[in-house]
């Protein structure tokens, strides 16, 4: 099977010897992702927004980096300055995840930010989560989806990496409300991290959670939903990290073998999933990119560099030519 320019809409990249080693796995199945800015320190200004571009850049050919900024108080000067750079400003609520420690306090000290943005027609990408109960964070953060897209009907808003499928349903009830999500929410629950001997390459946040949010996850990546868009945020972290309670799954390795067995029989609903969804509801500037299938068996890696990652050794029917 081949597949029309298919795009990661969240991805971790990191940088240095950590970038090299991850980057090629996406370079070989996607024509463009786009980059999480999390780094330490964060990429929030233009000078480092353009030299982690020119990293990327010369590390990968024929591949498209969507950069993001980490959200701060831009100045509207600011803001004007990154406009051509960046797909999408990224909200981290502080201390939610990875390297979010400074990320945003109180929502409305980035309110002029917002209505900035969308001014411009700026996307805004959200880690959506509180400090609650850690099953609950996601579906306690809903209210403030419906807030922000209240507070600005026109600004595009990314709710990153559904785990809870509550969140699904805000899609159709608000406009301006879009969705990744990835691998590991689609295909496992939290049985895989913690239901037999504690697996900690598969800890993340957003936590995986139960067989009823991922059989509804399914049920709307199946549908075809024009507004929810797939994002790997394929996360690495070193084994030595992850074994420190480091969160994040490396999949970049495995994602459309894995993904071509669970659209098996329905390429068109792949298709829109893995690039048309994002392409139309973002009018993405991308080059056009044919990545092919076959149908061969093909193990997926042990190790990359020092991180372990997803399905490491697993077998799978497709393998990306
Ligand atoms: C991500 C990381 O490691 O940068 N971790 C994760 O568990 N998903 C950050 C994030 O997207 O939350
Ligand atoms: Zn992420």
């Amino acid at each position: 099977m081949i597949l029309n320019t298919p795009i990661d809409m969240h991805l971790h990249l990191r940088e240095g010897e950590m970038l090299k080693n991850v980057l090629p796995y996406t370079q070989n199945q996607f024509a463009a992702a786009v980059i999480m800015p999390n780094l330490v320190p964060p990429v929030d200004n233009k000078e480092r927004l353009l030299e982690y571009k020119e990293e990327i850049l010369l590390n990968s050919e024929n591949f498209t980096p969507l950069t993001n900024v980490f959200m701060k108080e831009f100045s509207e000067d600011e803001l004007l300055d990154l406009a051509d750079n960046i797909f999408a400003i990224k909200l981290y609520p502080a201390g939610i995840t990875t390297n979010s420690e400074n990320g945003v306090k109180t929502l409305e000290r980035v309110y002029p930010v917002l209505e900035m943005m969308s001014e411009l027609n700026i996307p805004l990408s959200v880690h959506g989560e509180t400090n609650g109960f850690v099953l609950d964070r996601e579906r306690e953060f809903i209210d403030v989806y419906k807030k922000l897209a209240t507070d600005f009907p026109k600004l595009k808003i990314i709710m990153e990496h559904i785990g809870t499928a509550d969140m699904l349903y805000l899609l159709d009830e608000y406009e301006n409300l879009y969705a990744t999500v990835t691998l590991h929410h689609l295909l496992l629950t939290l049985d895989e991290v913690v239901g037999g001997m504690l697996n900690p390459h598969y800890f993340c946040k957003p936590l995986i959670k139960t067989p009823k949010d991922r059989a509804e996850i399914q049920k709307f990546v199946k549908s075809g939903h024009k507004k929810v868009m797939f994002g790997s945020d394929s996360a690495p972290h070193s084994i030595k990290n992850k074994l420190k309670g480091a969160a994040g799954i490396f999949s970049a390795p495995v994602i459309l073998p894995a993904l071509a067995e669970f659209f098996e029989g329905d390429i068109e609903t792949f298709q829109k999933f893995i690039s048309d969804n994002a392409r139309s509801n973002f009018n993405l500037n991308v080059p056009e990119k044919k990545v092919e299938l076959i149908e061969e068996e093909w193990r997926a890696p042990y190790i990359v560099g020092d991180v372990k990652p997803m399905w490491a050794g697993k077998k799978f029917k497709y393998k990306v030519k």
